[in-house]
């Protein structure tokens, strides 16, 4: 049964074709240029276009000096629009990320001086490292879109992409995100360690110095893409699989707080990018597989005991996608 395509006869998706080729091959482009700087898995990489395609922001995890700034700077370079990077640290005021007004002392007026959220792709490195009042204010705009400084709002122009990184909780001097906060994150990408193979390449590769990467798309073309991605065909069948789905997180034993139907709405979004991306007008079962863990893991909290027991979340999500089989009628 999991053979069938889900392709529905319609116009609308005949046009959507060579906004699927395109993605497509902005994907092939990308993995091609990215890999110049950065040497991961394919699928981090294509996690992050269909972020960047449904319109929302990353959160990437793992232990000092595994390639996280360096990932998230290379893929900003690949894209044609404008990037800006902060750090976040415990002295960090609210007004550092948004900008504040400022007095203009020739006319005596105040004027907008924008802050850094004013960027299409955004690097905040070390979000845990500022404190709450701070987190807040960006993650604020993240929902919105929009930033508010002493009654005036500001919209961010689109594409507007936070990529956030940090250590995992584990590490001292950190300001834990609470969920709610995190629930503003489509993904949660895990950085792990990179195999031998992995890690000779990137050796190799910074034995010499790395060239300018180029852009290799613009913001209109991205646009494009991203209304294209809210176009993909989802059939009726797997928004009752991805309900299902979110279900089982929610009724598991060892779950105190299951994925929420904002959880739902992001698989969603997130596996018609992931489908778009794969050269494809509509959704199948394994575009949904294959971005769950990263859209549910962050949102999903263990009972006490559970954790006391070292149950994993993944674990989990893992024992889900298994037990909620699709089938096709
Ligand atoms: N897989 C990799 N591919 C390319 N470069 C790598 C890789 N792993 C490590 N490096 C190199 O290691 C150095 C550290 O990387 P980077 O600063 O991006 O790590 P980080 O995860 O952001 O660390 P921190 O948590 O301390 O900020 C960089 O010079 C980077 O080029
Ligand atoms: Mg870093």
């Amino acid at each position: 049964m999991e053979k069938r395509t889900h392709r529905p006869k319609e116009p609308a998706l005949e046009a959507l074709e060579p906004v699927a080729q395109e993605a497509t091959a902005l994907l092939a482009a990308a993995k091609t240029e990215i890999r110049r700087a950065y040497i991961g898995e394919s699928l981090t990489i294509e996690l992050l276009l269909a972020a960047l395609l449904a319109r929302g922001h990353v959160l990437l995890e793992g232990v000092p000096g595994i390639a996280k700034t360096t990932l998230v700077k290379t893929f900003a370079s690949i894209l044609g629009c404008d990037f800006s990077r902060v750090q976040f640290t415990p002295d960090l005021l609210p007004a550092d990320i948004t900008g504040a007004m400022i007095p203009n002392l020739s006319t005596n007026e105040f004027v907008l001086r924008r802050g850094p959220l004013f960027s299409n792709i955004i690097l905040v490195d070390e979000i845990n490292r500022a404190p709450a009042k701070t987190q807040s204010a960006l993650l604020e705009s993240m929902q919105e879109a929009q930033v508010t400084i002493e009654g005036v709002t500001e919209e961010l122009p689109p594409p507007f992409m936070v990529l956030a990184t940090q250590n995992p909780v584990e590490q001292e001097g950190v300001y834990i995100l609470p969920e709610a906060q995190l629930d503003r994150f489509l993904f949660k990408i895990r950085m792990g360690y990179p195999s031998d193979e992995s890690e000779r390449a990137f050796l190799k590769l910074y034995n010499h110095a790395i060239p300018n990467l180029q852009g290799i798309i613009g913001r209109a073309t991205l646009l494009r893409l991203c209304d294209g991605a809210d176009t993909v065909y989802i059939d009726d069948e797997l928004i009752d699989y991805i309900v299902r789905l979110s279900k089982a997180t929610r009724h598991h034993s060892a779950v105190r707080l299951g994925a929420s139907p904002r959880a739902s709405l992001w698989l969603l979004k997130a596996a018609k990018a992931y489908g778009l991306l794969s050269g494809r007008t509509f959704v199948t079962p394994d575009d949904i597989r294959t971005v769950a863990p990263f859209v549910l893991e962050h949102r999903i909290i263990l009972t006490p005991e559970a954790e006391l027991d070292g149950v994993q979340v993944q674990d989990i999500l893992n024992e889900s996608v298994q037990n909620t089989v699709f089938t096709s009628q």
